[in-house]
């Protein structure tokens, strides 16, 4: 075996989903009034190409408003963290605004990237490794949602901070991202810290450009969960039967991603068949919109005060550092 392949399979920590837990899930979507798909299986490896083609898209403000905050205020933002510190990132993908961290941190202990989709999490590894060839880089394929351990080689002492932007706490139902809070809040201890990227609400009308951009891209990042369904679970999806549609729901507060069934069809799962009718529709994703006011709350309920936030001068996005309450 290579040297790189050893090293490699020395701090690659893989609790990928297993292909049944895949099967259940869409299964049990399909099964509802509402159809659903998990929006966690949207991000195979086209999935994650994908989303990052949208990051770069006119009309997906977030992720550069996210990298303008970070840039404008690393700072600030590093000088709260304090020295020794392990960063570990949920839903790290290209690991694209953790650079701003790793180029301005010194001291760190370590670096986790915990991704579930596996062959873009071990790419952006290896290139974390080739930029930064002192980090200990320790990718973590695992869906957060769910149990799983740490690498317990890369503590030493160090002050935990969790790293979770992009917004990815909006896709959480409120009552799930209290959960998943409550989680990190274990995962951090007392003394930890945890550093988010909230998106914020404003012009449904600015909302609904950026879910539903010019070129495509997002429908097809919507889509490819039918193509990959189709290639993992056996299902025969026709993509040019479905249609991509996302609108700002203004109730609960977030916009929603659909795929409209342009006919009456059914699909073939495992044996049975699931109708779909003309205009019914599987919903692929939420992702809730906050006002400050409103991510305080949610934060307080899990257990946490919100200890600075940073946000753009038009006040689209927000980067908020949390503390446990205790
Ligand atoms: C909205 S993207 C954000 C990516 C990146 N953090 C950023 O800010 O640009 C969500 C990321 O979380 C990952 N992800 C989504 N659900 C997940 C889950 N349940 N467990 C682990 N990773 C997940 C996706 O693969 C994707 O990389």
């Amino acid at each position: 075996m290579k040297t790189n392949e050893l090293k490699r399979r020395h701090t690659f920590h893989n609790n990928e989903p297993e292909r049944e837990e895949f099967f259940d899930a869409v299964a049990a979507g399909l099964e509802r009034e509402q159809k659903e798909f998990p929006c966690k299986y949207l991000y195979d490896e086209q999935g994650s190409r994908l989303f990052d083609k949208i990051c770069t898209l006119d009309e997906y403000y977030p992720t550069r408003t996210e990298l303008h905050i970070m840039q404008s205020n690393i700072d600030d933002i590093a000088g709260r963290f304090g020295d020794n510190v392990l960063l570990i990132e949920y839903g790290s993908g290209s690991s694209l605004k953790t650079r701003i961290l790793l180029d301005r941190l010194r001291d760190l202990s370590g670096y986790i990237p915990i991704d579930i989709s596996k062959e873009h999490l071990l790419h952006s590894a290896s290139e974390l490794k080739k930029q930064y060839p002192d980090l200990n880089v320790l990718p973590v394929c695992a869906d957060y949602t769910k149990q799983f351990n740490l690498p317990d080689n890369a503590d030493a002492g160090a002050r935990r901070v969790v790293y979770f932007p992009g917004s990815t706490i909006g896709n959480f139902h409120p009552e799930e991202a209290i959960d998943f809070l409550r989680t990190i809040s274990k995962v951090i201890s007392r003394n930890g810290l945890l550093l988010l990227g909230i998106d914020l609400k404003k012009d449904p009308i600015v909302l609904h450009r950026a879910y539903n951009d010019r070129q495509g891209v997002t429908a097809m990042f919507n889509l490819n969960s039918l193509v990959r369904a189709n290639r993992e679970l056996g299902t025969n999806f026709r993509t040019d039967l479905f249609k991509h549609y996302a609108f700002f729901n203004p109730s609960p507060g977030r916009v929603e991603m659909h795929l409209i069934s342009l006919e009456d069809q059914k699909v073939r799962l495992n044996g049975t068949t699931v109708s779909i009718e003309q205009g019914e529709s599987i919903h692929t994703e939420c992702s809730y919109k906050y006002t400050l006011h409103e991510f305080e709350q949610l934060a307080a309920k899990a257990g946490f005060r919100v200890d600075h936030v940073w946000t753009d001068e038009d006040d689209m996005f927000s980067v908020q550092l949390l503390k446990p309450l205790l």
